[in-house]
């Protein structure tokens, strides 16, 4: 890789020890990726944020104390406890002591104390053919599909190097060459209720992470005024069944105007159509078929958005949560602040939803809560649900959620 050299005395070590570890780690990704040259990002988001293992702890400590510093605006994924409420989520202390360390060693650095992982709809929103540096899977999708932004799926401690140096290697999705559609999915034949109805897109998003593993597809049949949730919901589910980075979706995201747009003009020679029985499918997929009577239902993965929990609100209608059953709703703290502000959290809170910000649902100790069953409006949080936590999960509408919440008794929408 050719650096430049004021990168050369960063890797010799001139600018600090934690300077030259980051600059080391980025060369050698660059190294492996076949990039010539790194090149600045004008934005960072952290994933190695939910305390898994001690190493983690342990380089982000180095980092801080070796006189790392953020050289770029650096947002942060959740937390694995709410750091605001940390009883709520009941963690054991050692978990609660380890995140304490975590937030102190990132904050030392310079992040913004965000612990979302919809850092987009949080104010830091890079732009339109922005060079960032993003981890966390529904995150990149999302700033490299609907905002056009342009990112790697970067990972672990990746991030930080990124950070500390503000620059990033420069190969794959960072690339316009590399940003072309790969495969086609049709929807049009979907029926035009289903195209607009929100519970289609975790649904939808999970079908073309199948179907498209790593490569980036470009969907045809989305209405141009599909809502941003929509978007939000696929993207996420595509990246947790598949590993897609990028979507073109034709009509709708900025880089796939038409699909000439978005393939380079090249023909495309895998299309696969995507028919009402395809969703149904994947909703069977989504589901335990031992699940009859859910105890916990989560919304929120993604962190929601102020509007999203809005939407919960009015689908609640003034009555109240079930006793037997836990509602739990996880969102950032902008959002969780325009709430306490606005009466809505009150009002949920009255209603028997527990929101929680800063804090990841997967990661909820479960030798403190005796849950059985779960219920989600998200495929990311079904797909990995039991595969983490162990508890049997099933996908259904928020509106399923909620009618579960209050009555209950499960319930779940047949799709479409
Ligand atoms: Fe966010 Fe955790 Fe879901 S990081 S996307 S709430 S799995």
């Amino acid at each position: 890789m050719d650096l430049t050299s004021e990168e050369q005395r960063t890797l010799a070590g001139d600018d600090g020890e934690a300077a030259r570890i980051a600059m080391a780690v980025l060369v050698d990704l660059g190294a492996v990726f076949g990039a010539d040259r790194l090149i600045p990002v004008a934005q960072v988001h952290i994933d190695a944020t939910l305390y898994m293992v001690d190493a983690g702890v342990a380089f982000a400590e180095r980092m801080a104390a070796t006189g790392g510093r953020f050289r770029v605006p650096t947002s942060l994924n959740p937390s694995a406890v709410d750091l605001l409420h940390p009883e709520a989520l009941r963690p054991p202390p050692d978990l609660l002591e380890n995140s304490r360390r975590l937030e102190r060693a990132y904050l030392s650095m310079g992040a913004a104390p965000t612990w979302t992982c919809a850092p987009y709809q949080q104010g830091m929103v890079p732009r339109f053919g922005q060079q960032i540096a993003w981890a966390e899977s529904n995150a990149i999708v999302f700033a490299n599909s609907v905002i056009g932004a342009r990112t790697n799926r970067y990972g672990d401690l990746m991030d930080i190097c990124a950070a500390v140096v503000g620059k990033a290697p420069c190969f794959g999705l960072h690339l316009e060459t590399h940003r072309h559609a790969e495969l086609v999915i049709d929807a049009s034949a979907l029926p035009r209720s289903v195209q607009y109805d929100p519970a289609t897109y975790p649904l939808l998003g999970y079908i073309v992470g199948e179907l498209a593993g790593d490569r980036i597809p470009a969907v045809l049949g989305i209405p141009p005024d599909v809502p941003v949730r929509a978007l939000k919901s696929f993207g996420a589910a595509a990246a947790s069944s598949g590993a897609v980075g990028l979507f073109h979706m034709v009509g709708v995201t900025p880089e796939a105007r038409c699909l000439e747009m978005c393939t380079g003009g090249r023909k495309m020679e895998e299309i696969h159509a995507v028919t009402a029985k395809d969703l149904a499918g994947a909703a069977a997929r989504l589901s335990n078929p031992d699940l009859s009577r859910p105890d916990l239902i989560v919304v929120g993965c993604p962190h929601y958005a102020y509007a999203e929990m809005t939407t919960m609100a009015r689908l609640l209608d003034g009555r109240r949560v079930n006793p037997g059953i836990a509602f739990w709703a996880f969102t950032g703290r902008c959002a969780y602040g325009w709430m306490r502000h606005s009466g809505l959290l009150q009002a949920l809170t009255n209603a028997g939803v527990t929101v929680f910000t800063d804090a990841c649902p997967l990661l909820y100790p479960g030798e403190s809560w005796p849950f059985t069953a779960a219920l989600s409006d998200s495929a990311k949080f079904v797909n990995y649900c039991t595969s983490q936590t162990g508890l049997p999960a099933a996908i259904g509408s928020l509106a399923d959620c909620v009618e579960t919440a209050v009555t209950g008794r499960f319930r779940r929408s047949a799709f479409p």
